[in-house]
Order: C-alpha cells, then sequence, then structure tokens
C-alpha cells in the first residue's frame, strides 16, 4: 500500500479540514511525548483538529502522591492543543484503573480501609483540583469510565436495572460517587461538557447498551449534570452492524443529550498481512461511525484510539502483532479508513452548501485564480492582486475587483 501523506500538504486532503467546517470533533488519543516528536506533532496537527491523552491524564498520573498534582503532561498537551488550533479533550476524572496506589492496590479492593466519608473527600478534592486546573482548558471531560459491570444478565428481569462495576469508588462510597463526580467536575468548570464513557455501550442488543441507558436516564431524573455519553467503540474490523449502533445512539437523542464515539480501534486479525479487501471492510465499518456522525447534530463527533498502528494498545491475536486497527499506518500514511472519513465528511460539507466543490479547491490555497478559474501566482498578500489587470479574480475564497 503506497504511503499517502497528502494530508500533510493539501489541506483538502485532510479529515481535519472538513471535520472543521462541520464543527465536529475529529480527535485521536496521544502521549505528550507526541508534542515534541516532529513527526508525530505535525501529523496530528494536520490529520486532526481535537487531541486526548492516552494516560497522562487520569488519576495515577496527576495525583501520584495523595494531594500533590502533577499537569506536566496535561499543560503539555493543553499548550500543543492552543497552538494548533485544536481542542483538549479531558480524560478521565475516575476511572477503576490507572488509580495511584494510596488510593488502592488495583481500584477494586479497598486496601486502605478508607471510610465512605474519607474516600469522598479524596474524590472531591482530586476532581475539584484536577477540573480547577484545566478549566477553560479541556472542554469536554470524561468524568466518570468504565462504571458498569460487563454483566447486565439483570436486564433480563428489570428492564430499567442496570448492574455498577465493582470498584474501590464504588464498593465504598456507593453509586452517589457518580453523581457526586459529575457535580463537583461542574462546580469545577461549569463551561466544560460532562460526559459518561464506557464501552459496549455501543450494539443496542447489547445487554450492556440497554444497561448503560438506564443509568444514564437514573443519572437524568437525579439531576446530575451530564451532557454527553461516550461510546467507546473498541471492536474488530468487521463485527460492527451499522443499525445496532443507530439504534442506540438514537436512544440518546430522546434524552437530549450528546454523544461521541470516543475511542475507535478497528482491531483486524490473526495475521501480519492482510488484502485490500479486508482493509476496505475496515474503512467500511470507520465509514459507518462517521455517516452516523455526520447526519446527527447530537453526535458531535469520533475519536481514535492512538495515532498510528505503531501507537495502537491492540495487539491482535496473532502473537506478536498489533491490530493495526487505527487510520494511520506505521508510516504515518492514510489508510482506506482516514480517506472513507474524509469522504464522509466532504459530502457533507459539499451536501450543505458549506463549500462548494470549485470551492473546495480554492478555499485557502493563497492562490489568486481569474474569472475563468485559472490560477495566476501564489501569494501572502492580496493587495497584490489591485496591481493585477482590470477584471475580478478569486483569492481564498473572496472575490476582488480590480477596476
Ligand atoms: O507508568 C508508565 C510511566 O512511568 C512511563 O514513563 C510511561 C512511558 O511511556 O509509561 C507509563 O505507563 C503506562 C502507560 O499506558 C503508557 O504506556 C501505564 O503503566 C499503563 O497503565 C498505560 O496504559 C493505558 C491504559 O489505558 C491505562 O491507563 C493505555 O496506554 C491506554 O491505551 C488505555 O486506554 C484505555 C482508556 O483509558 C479507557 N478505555 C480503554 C482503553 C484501552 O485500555
Amino acid at each position: 500500500m503506497p504511503v499517502d501523506k497528502s494530508y500533510l500538504t493539501d489541506e483538502t486532503k485532510s479529515v481535519r479540514y472538513w471535520a472543521d467546517l462541520l464543527g465536529k470533533d475529529f480527535g485521536v488519543a496521544i502521549n505528550s511525548s507526541a508534542t515534541t516528536n516532529a513527526t508525530q506533532s505535525a501529523v496530528t496537527a494536520a490529520a486532526f483538529n481535537t487531541i486526548v491523552a492516552e494516560w497522562e491524564m487520569k488519576f495515577a498520573n496527576t495525583e501520584k502522591t495523595r494531594n500533590v498534582f502533577n499537569y506536566k503532561e496535561g499543560d503539555a498537551l493543553y499548550k500543543f492543543a492552543s497552538e494548533n488550533g485544536m481542542k483538549l479533550r479531558g480524560h478521565c476524572l475516575v476511572w477503576h484503573e490507572s488509580v495511584p496506589s494510596w488510593v488502592s492496590s488495583d481500584g477494586i479492593k479497598n486496601d486502605k480501609n478508607w471510610t465512605r466519608e474519607e474516600l469522598l473527600k479524596v474524590l472531591k478534592n482530586h476532581i475539584m483540583n484536577v477540573a480547577g486546573h484545566y478549566k477553560g482548558k479541556v472542554y469536554e471531560w470524561d468524568v466518570v469510565n468504565e462504571c458498569l459491570s460487563n454483566d447486565q444478565s439483570i436486564i433480563k428481569t428489570n428492564s430499567s436495572g442496570y448492574t455498577m462495576r465493582n470498584t474501590v469508588w464504588y464498593d465504598v462510597i456507593g453509586e452517589d460517587f457518580l453523581d457526586s463526580a459529575f457535580v463537583w467536575a461542574h462546580r469545577a468548570d461549569p463551561d466544560a461538557k460532562l460526559y459518561l464513557n464506557d464501552y459496549g455501550n455501543e450494539k443496542w442488543s447489547d445487554a450492556k447498551s440497554k444497561a448503560f441507558l438506564n443509568l444514564v436516564k437514573s443519572m437524568k431524573r437525579r439531576g446530575v449534570p451530564i451532557n454527553g455519553v461516550g461510546l467507546q467503540c473498541h471492536y474488530n474490523y468487521n463485527n460492527l452492524d451499522s443499525t445496532e449502533i443507530a439504534n442506540t445512539v438514537y436512544e440518546y437523542k430522546k434524552l437530549g443529550l450528546e454523544l461521541k464515539f470516543t475511542e475507535i480501534d478497528l482491531s483486524m486479525q490473526n495475521s501480519q498481512f492482510y488484502s485490500d479487501e479486508q482493509w476496505e471492510e475496515q474503512a467500511r465499518t470507520y465509514r459507518v461511525l462517521a455517516n452516523i456522525c455526520r447526519l446527527r447534530p447530537y453526535v458531535t463527533g469520533m475519536l481514535v484510539w492512538g495515532l498510528s498502528d505503531g501507537q495502537t494498545w491492540v495487539n491482535s491475536t496473532a502473537a506478536g502483532t498489533k491490530g493495526q486497527p487505527l487510520l494511520l499506518n506505521y508510516f504515518y500514511g492514510a489508510k482506506p479508513g482516514y480517506e472513507a472519513i474524509r469522504r464522509v465528511f466532504r459530502d457533507k460539507v459539499i451536501d450543505s452548501g458549506i463549500l462548494s466543490p470549485s470551492e473546495e479547491r480554492v478555499a485557502r490555497d493563497n492562490t489568486v485564480y481569474d474569472l475563468t478559474g485559472k490560477p495566476r501566482y501564489v501569494t501572502d498578500d492580496p493587495k497584490s492582486i489591485y496591481s493585477l489587470p482590470k477584471g475580478l479574480y478569486i483569492y481564498n475564497g473572496q472575490k476582488y475587483i480590480v477596476k
């Protein structure tokens, strides 16, 4: 597969260009080291408009020691985002993984013998400090991540039921750790959008999807300040059904909530080499998610969980090989899935009349075109147009008349 890096030199070849025009968040999980790596930083800023910390803004890294806060990596990510006109998404304030050992050895056991009151104080202090520090920098938080048990057989006997995951937070504090976390996050940063994030909540036929919706409904009934839900979308390249996803997504429209595909990776399986048909199948699945995002204003965006197939957490089942689940290959070349998303967003832009096909070409290439659309020259200074012969010229989508 040839390495297509045209998104680096022609903005209309990047999904970012079209996502920006649509006002959709199109993001990627990275580590702060990517912001000082020449290749990774250039690729990230060209190909995406939103970043999220893969692990550096989690509890274990932001409060390694009780009441001592570390924002170094998160601040580096924010600096990079703001320098490149990007958004920084927050992930995550409360989870049972990436919990520092002074809270719990594994995020499940209460082996520090916290009382409910003490652990509430720990959690409140963490959220108020971290969400407070990133106020005005992080536009949206995964406040609580993966709080539901994978076993939601309760649905069989109670259609509005759900089973919480046993974690140190839930077991010691009770379910109101969830409500409190959202209330504190909202108090710390009233402008940030607050999301509940999980996996296995994507396909409508899965019990966990119904349980997740039931939990969200109960949070809404309790007046919890929740703005949106995250569907992580960790799947294989060929097992995501569009109707299944669309049915789930629709439920959140009915609740008046936003929704994001927050951690997409679509893993290939069992081999190191794949056919064009298999890459096309992976692209088709990415297209499914992009179409759902394109057609629904309340689906605010989609993020992939890793910059390139060289930076994925997913190992394929073939020993020693990676699942190659992402949009850019090992050489940061755009894969069929990246191009599939670009076309979906581009077509939406053109269908919406936001940008006509001809403007698509002219949009922002600093080229002066004459009335026939013929390129005359490239300039950074549009005033130079007035030294041209009388006529009408187009430059970066603007019309210039020389009398
Ligand atoms: O702790 C070391 C640190 O000391 C060292 O400097 C650094 C060097 O890279 O590595 C650090 O470690 C690991 C980190 O990934 C970076 O590789 C952490 O030990 C390890 O726990 C961490 O794993 C992350 C995991 O979440 C737990 O935070 C994965 O990268 C990340 O992909 C994964 O992401 C989760 C989402 O947050 C939630 N949904 C599932 C998803 C996949 O598990």
